[in-house]
């Protein structure tokens, strides 16, 4: 044992050293502690497994015939997959919609073929039908075009795009951007 210079103290050299070590072990051990205590909680933050599988929704696209809507759930909502005839593309590529929204339509399309829209009224969420001219909401009256852009409110915006990708020519996955 070594003793301090001043020779009436006795502590030891040593003792800092234990000192510190027992500082840090008990740091280690309250860090451990928290980080247990906080897990379920950080856990809970993760999606589950079964919102993950919902998230991403392959579709089979192959039975879809020209001038139809399939309509499909992704992440709870009804997603209306539609099959445009050559008549309704070119329709639609010559106009913008309407000064509600404006929006070309091959910004709103992977391909001209095929319409891929969130089925809800962007007023106040309604499920729109299916008419030749596009969408009608029974809710409050909103009209959509065969590209899901809003023509009548009182809706504010087009039917909402998801982002999907085309995995072949008869698959669709959605909720994954190409
Ligand atoms: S919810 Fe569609 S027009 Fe109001």
């Amino acid at each position: 044992m070594t003793t301090s210079e001043s020779g009436n103290k006795t502590e030891t050299l040593e003792e800092p050293d234990r000192r510190q070590f027992l500082e840090k072990a008990t740091c280690a051990v309250a860090g451990a502690g928290v980080a247990a205590a906080a897990w379920p909680f950080i856990s809970s933050m993760n999606p589950a497994s079964d919102v993950l599988s919902k998230s991403i929704v392959e579709v089979d696209i192959s039975q879809i015939q020209v001038d139809e809507v399939k309509t499909v759930e992704w992440q709870s909502k009804p997603v209306f997959i539609f099959r445009r005839s050559p008549t309704q593309i070119s329709a639609m590529q010559e106009s913008m919609g309407s000064r509600i929204d404006p929006q070309p339509d091959d910004e709103r399309v992977l391909k001209p073929e095929w319409l891929v829209v969130i089925g809800l009224c962007t007023h106040l969420g309604c499920v729109p039908t299916k008419k030749p001219e596009g969408w009608f909401c029974p809710c409050h009256g909103s009209r959509y075009d065969n590209s899901g852009r809003v023509i009548r409110g009182p809706a504010p915006k087009n039917l909402y795009l998801l982002p999907y990708q085309f995995v072949s020519a008869d698959k669709l996955l959605l909720g994954k951007s190409a």
